[in-house]
């Protein structure tokens, strides 16, 4: 299961719905792609990362459930025999999803040597932060204080017009894990993305909802077994049950996302402009 949060931290943004690309595999060297949940079907991994690699992005989010047991090395082998290409061209950065079931091994594959699970960065006037959902998120932890002190330091910089949160748990989903976790993260962390400004996964589907001047997308399948809408939300926009990648690309000012699916085909696409940010607390 995997998810994709992409909020914006600009305190109120302004969204235009696009229609979706017609053309497929355009170079988006100044592109980031988000996708996850990858886990069993490796032959829909290999077809999704070898779309991702012909659209030469700068970087690349996996937002979680990279394989089916983190605690089995030979699962990472084959992580590893799909996405080496890949991650030796583009950027990589992770979010841990339950599949990686706390195992070591997810910071051996990707070098974090300080076994710091959660992280942020900057990449063209965007802010990412990486949330950990696997491990305490709520008010009081680690993980909280540090979030809510990185997105000061982020507003308090000029140099970040929008801000994106990936973690794999998403806060909304109407499917199949959209009662189980989705509350708690909504209750913990949305007061923060609302006040600040959000991308996640773990459910196996392309979702898009708007609420509060914020976007919350789950692009969550790159291989694992496709999730029907089991729900509906009134803050629910686009539903897709199909395997899926985002490209979120910063261009004038304002983040253009586009999503595809395994063949290429464009599921959904919408714009972002930031409105004028309120003072940093
Ligand atoms: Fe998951």
């Amino acid at each position: 299961m995997k998810l994709i949060l992409f909020t914006l931290l600009t305190l109120g943004c302004q969204a235009f719905l696009t229609s979706p690309a017609n053309a497929a595999s355009e170079d988006c060297s100044r592109c980031v792609v988000v996708y996850g949940d990858t886990r069993t079907n490796h032959a829909v991994h290999k077809k999704v990362v070898a779309l991702i690699m012909a659209r030469k992005p700068e970087a690349v989010f996996h937002i979680g459930d990279m394989v089916d047991d983190g605690r089995v090395a030979a699962q990472w082998d084959k992580f590893n025999e799909i996405t080496g290409e890949l991650r030796k061209k583009a950027r990589f950065y992770p979010a841990r999803g339950n599949h990686e079931q706390l195992s070591p091994d997810y910071f051996k594959v990707f070098g974090l040597k300080d076994w710091t699970p959660w992280y942020s960065t900057d990449l063209h006037g965007i802010h990412f932060i990486v949330l950990d959902s696997e491990t305490p998120f709520w008010k009081g932890t680690a993980q909280y204080k540090w979030l809510v002190n990185d997105l000061k330091k982020a507003v308090a910089s000029p140099e970040n017009k929008f801000l994106a949160v990936m973690m794999h748990r998403p806060p909304y989903s109407t499917s199949e894990h959209g009662t189980i976790d989705a509350p708690v993260v909504a209750e913990t962390l949305v007061p923060l993305f609302e006040e600040y400004g959000v991308v996640a996964g773990h459910d196996h589907n392309y979702e898009r909802s708007f609420k509060n001047g914020i976007f919350y997308v789950v692009a969550g399948s790159g291989g694992a077994p496709l999730y029907a809408q089991v729900s509906s939300s009134t803050i629910s926009q686009v539903y897709a049950k199909k395997y899926n990648y985002l490209t979120i690309s910063l261009s004038s000012g304002a983040i253009k996302a586009e999503v595809f699916d395994d063949s290429d085909t464009p599921i959904d696409a919408f714009e972002i402009t930031p409105k004028p940010r309120k003072p940093a607390k």
